[in-house]
């Protein structure tokens, strides 16, 4: 049987699989004012495919004439209200930073806060990590990909959600530039455990931390997400990998 392609020649990450948890995604009054101040400027409007965080997969775009300058590609997978990834796009005010999230209220909020902030080195596509990859991000161009506290989707019948796999190792494989660092946390043992596996037996990926955790990333701020975490009493694994 052939197997298809995308455009790039990748084996597409499964499809029709929701990897994120659906809530309402109903605004509240501030967040839509945010939404309708901010969105021209920081959010990426992507075309649609079927659903309204997906993205039509023939869509092409220059990422430099988005943000305005060439310059080095962060990716965040999944920022949620954007505590994390706000204060470290000011650290690396050298880089573009560019986040996928899913939730529009959350996106709602980051807007907010990069306005308030003046934060210009930030976009936000407001869309399924999995398709942004595959569709926005060129493939061989980002610095680092970010992935901090990823839904654990804890039962174990719904493992499938989870978002590392082995073939989005792939797909983040394939747009990480040589020498482009992968990080990522969780406060779920097992999961960073099956993060861990799916890293070491990737032939893309070498360990920055071999045969170990990576230790806290001192430059990540602590989120509502790993305080909760905390607080439950979980550990908090870090995970680096870099693109050999
Ligand atoms: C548990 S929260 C963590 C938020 C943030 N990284 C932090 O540490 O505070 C996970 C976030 O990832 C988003 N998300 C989950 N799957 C996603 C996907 N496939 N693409 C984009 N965002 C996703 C969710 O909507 C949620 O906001």
């Amino acid at each position: 049987m052939n197997q298809r392609l995308d455009r790039h020649g990748r084996v597409p990450v499964r499809r029709g699989v929701v990897w994120f948890v659906r809530r309402s995604a109903r605004m509240n009054p501030r967040q839509t004012r945010a939404w309708d101040a901010y969105s021209d400027h920081w959010v990426l409007d992507v075309p649609r495919a079927e659903t309204d965080t997906s993205i039509d997969p023939t869509y092409a775009v220059d990422l430099n004439q988005t943000f305005g300058r060439k310059a080095p590609l962060i990716v965040e997978i999944g920022p949620g209200m954007g505590n994390s990834l706000i204060p470290m796009a000011k650290a690396h005010s050298h880089a573009n930073v560019l986040a996928f999230e899913v939730f529009q209220p959350a996106v709602a909020q980051i807007l907010a806060r990069l306005a308030r902030e003046s934060v210009d080195n930030v976009r936000v596509v407001q869309a399924d990590a999995v398709e942004g990859l595959t569709t926005v991000v060129p493939p061989a161009s980002v610095d680092q990909l970010w992935m901090f506290f990823p839904d654990p989707w804890h039962k174990s019948r719904h493992h499938k959600r989870r978002l590392l796999s082995s073939e989005f190792a792939d797909l983040a494989a394939s747009v990480l530039k040589p020498g482009g660092v992968w990080r990522l946390a969780t406060d779920w043992a097992d999961y960073a455990t099956a993060m861990r596996a799916v890293l070491e037996a990737h032939d893309g990926f070498v360990s920055e931390y071999p045969g170990g955790w990576a230790p806290r990333w001192e430059e990540r701020p602590i989120t509502r997400f790993e305080h909760r975490g905390i607080e439950a009493g979980r550990r908090i694994f870090d995970l680096s990998y870099r693109r050999r």
